[in-house]
């Protein structure tokens, strides 16, 4: 089964052709990234003019390199929620309007789950049961993938997400939108013991996650700096706070795993391209036994390639929409 899968919840417009929810036959994405950088963030007003030019050529770049023309599609994924509702919109309505022009069936896809399904596409041999942690720009969840669209979330940030706090440490110490990825870069050749970061815990809910205490630490730190006039290192600083960041990450996931009894850990979202993260599970699993999957660094973010693999196995269990589908800005994991 061939899906035409559509992703604009967010500043990346992407198409992709799907077969099976495994092979990928193309997957354009267009990303917007640099006009936001100027603004220090992405423009919700401005992601959704810019999706609503670019949607057309993207598709169509989607289907052209996948040597496919709409009839011979057997259907249409799309992200419905959650993200920013005028950009979803652009998504859904398009979608919807090839899915009438070509009377094919509408597939309504929640995008954390798409995130999670580009590993499906990595690893042909992974299948539910297993742990995830989704880490993104907007999303910091711990969840249990029961089957292919069953979520339990066990764990969840409390304030901002993992990105977000990788985005906002990387803002304060000097990095361009999204900073994330810089970070990243120069804490890899800086000291991660030279600063004394907090790790802080969420009393009572030993699975959730809290960062705004650790990016307010990196903030302060930096002020206090500047008004005795002391340089600081941007390299350990940033490694101190990747070091901080990816801890509170793994331990709740592996404190999760051994408590519900998980042997297959899956990591995924934009924040699985850190290093550090990445390595730190690696050392993890390898030391426990544990199966690791995480996604290659071109499917770690938006892409359209991910919807059409959930969007696969959201048409196996009955998943459609009718032409009323509607965007919603923020909608849980595990809704029906
Ligand atoms: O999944 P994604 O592309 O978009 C959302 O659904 O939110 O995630 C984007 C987030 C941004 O916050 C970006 O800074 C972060 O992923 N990110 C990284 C790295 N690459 C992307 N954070 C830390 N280290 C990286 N290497
Ligand atoms: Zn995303």
């Amino acid at each position: 089964m061939k899906l035409l899968a559509i992703e604009s919840s967010c500043d990346e417009t992407a198409a992709a052709v799907v077969e099976d929810g495994r092979r990928v036959l193309s997957s354009v994405i267009h990303s917007q990234i640099e006009e936001h950088r100027q603004y220090g963030g992405v423009v919700p007003e401005v992601a959704s003019r810019r999706h609503a030019e670019n949607i057309i050529g993207v598709t169509q770049r989607a289907l052209d390199e996948a040597c496919q023309s709409l009839e011979e599609i057997d259907g249409i994924a799309v992200t419905y929620a959650p993200g920013l509702i005028g950009a979803v919109l652009v998504g859904v309505n398009f979608a919807k309007g090839l899915a009438m022009a070509a009377q094919k069936p509408l597939i309504p896809v929640h995008h954390i789950r798409g995130h999670i399904a580009a590993n499906y596409i990595a690893h042909p041999q992974l299948e539910p049961p297993f742990l995830c942690l989704v880490v993104s720009g907007g999303h910091s969840h711990l969840i249990e993938v029961l089957d292919y669209t069953r979520f339990r979330i066990v764990g969840r940030t409390r304030d901002d997400a993992a990105g977000e706090a990788f985005d906002k440490a990387a803002r304060a110490m000097g990095f361009p939108y999204p900073g994330g990825v810089f970070l990243d870069r120069v804490a890899q050749i800086g000291d991660p013991s030279a600063y004394s970061l907090p790790r802080p815990r969420v009393e009572g809910s030993p699975y959730d996650f809290s960062f705004s205490g650790l990016k307010t630490a990196v903030v302060n730190l930096l002020h206090n700096a500047a008004q005795k006039g002391e340089t600081v290192c941007t390299n350990d600083l940033a490694a101190s706070f990747q070091q901080a960041a990816v801890e509170i990450l793994t331990s709740r996931f592996v404190m999760a795993a051994q408590e519900l009894g998980y042997r297959k850990l899956v990591v995924a979202g934009g924040v699985s391209a850190n290093s550090g993260l990445r390595r730190a599970m690696e050392d993890i699993c390898q030391k426990k036994g544990w199966q690791l999957y995480q996604p290659p660094l071109s499917l770690c973010g938006d892409n359209g390639a991910m919807i059409g693999a959930q969007g696969y196995y959201e048409f196996l269990a009955g998943h459609t929409a009718g032409l009323d589908l509607n965007g919603v800005a923020s909608l849980p994991v595990d809704a029906q």
